[in-house]
């Protein structure tokens, strides 16, 4: 009996050691690491203003595109967000848009030569306008557009409906983004994603059937799922689920 007492003291005396150094000691060193230095070294030339400015920059420039979904905007919506900003009025020795003047021995290099310069960038020219999230096809579509403005006869690259809104791609980004959160467990009875059982009785009457009730809302099914595209990218989102269900 004597020595369990013994020997129960001894480990909360052991314990209540630790706490006091070991906690001390942990604020200290936790402290120590974020004043030091050891992770943000204020006074490297890296973090100046300027050069913190500097490297946001490309992305700061970035303007929210609209106009339809990434890979399907026209040459025109590409070049109002993003080419716009210098090529409206030839900033920074830009060739500026539908200035024919400028534009005669660059369109005499040629429509591929310009899309590469556009992809790559060119001197004072950002790659891809700065705009990294721009397709290929948006860029070549933006030159086009540029390019036609002053007379050149470049064919841009259509817009691929079908692939801008690939179930696969598209469909499977807006699930992960809007339906997974009551389609993945089966929140509020929704019919959970792969259950063949709980989409089977819903399909009877057609895809087409269910997409348009889907698209109107039914019960705690929010109209579109609360997805606030087009309708497109939402039957693309629903036919991955429903792809995925059969
Ligand atoms: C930050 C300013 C800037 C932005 C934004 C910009 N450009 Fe340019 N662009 C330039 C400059 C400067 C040149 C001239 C480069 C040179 O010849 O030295 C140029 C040249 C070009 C050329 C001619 C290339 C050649 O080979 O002669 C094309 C085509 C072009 N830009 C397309 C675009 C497109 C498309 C966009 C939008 C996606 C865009 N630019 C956005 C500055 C810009
Ligand atoms: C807030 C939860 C919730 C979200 C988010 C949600 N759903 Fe649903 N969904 C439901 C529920 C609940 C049902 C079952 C409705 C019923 O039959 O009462 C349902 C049913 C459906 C159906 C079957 C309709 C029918 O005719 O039986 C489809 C298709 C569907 N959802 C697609 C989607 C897609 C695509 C998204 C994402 C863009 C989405 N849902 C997002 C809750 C949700």
């Amino acid at each position: 009996m004597a020595s369990g007492e013994t020997n129960k003291t001894k480990h909360l005396t052991g314990i209540i050691l630790a706490a006091l150094i070991g906690i001390p000691l942990f604020f200290y060193l936790a402290t120590k690491l974020f004043t030091s230095g050891a992770i943000i070294d204020t006074a490297s030339p890296a973090m100046t203003q300027e050069a913190i400015a500097a490297r946001l920059q490309p992305v700061g420039q970035i303007k929210v595109m609209e106009g339809g979904a990434p890979g399907s905007r026209s040459g025109k919506a590409v070049y109002e967000a993003v080419c716009f900003s210098c090529h409206a009025t030839g900033a920074a020795n830009s060739p500026k848009f539908s200035d024919a003047s400028v534009w005669g021995a660059r369109l005499a290099k040629g429509y591929d030569t310009l899309v590469k310069s556009a992809l790559n960038g060119l001197n004072a020219m950002p790659a891809r306008g700065g705009a990294p999230d721009l397709t290929d096809d948006e860029i070549k579509r933006a030159v086009a557009y540029m390019g036609n403005a002053v007379g050149a006869k470049f064919q841009e690259p259509a817009v691929a409906a079908a692939a801008a809104i690939d179930p696969n791609v598209k469909g499977k980004e807006i699930y992960q983004a809007v339906c997974m959160a009551c389609h993945a467990t089966g929140v509020a009875n929704a019919p959970k994603f792969g259950d063949k059982t709980a989409w089977a009785p819903r399909l009877k009457d057609g895809v087409e059937n269910t997409l348009a009730k889907a698209i109107k809302g039914l019960n705690a099914m929010p109209p579109k799922g609360g997805y606030t595209g087009p309708d497109e990218e939402f039957k693309a989102a629903a036919l991955y689920i429903i792809n995925n269900a059969k």
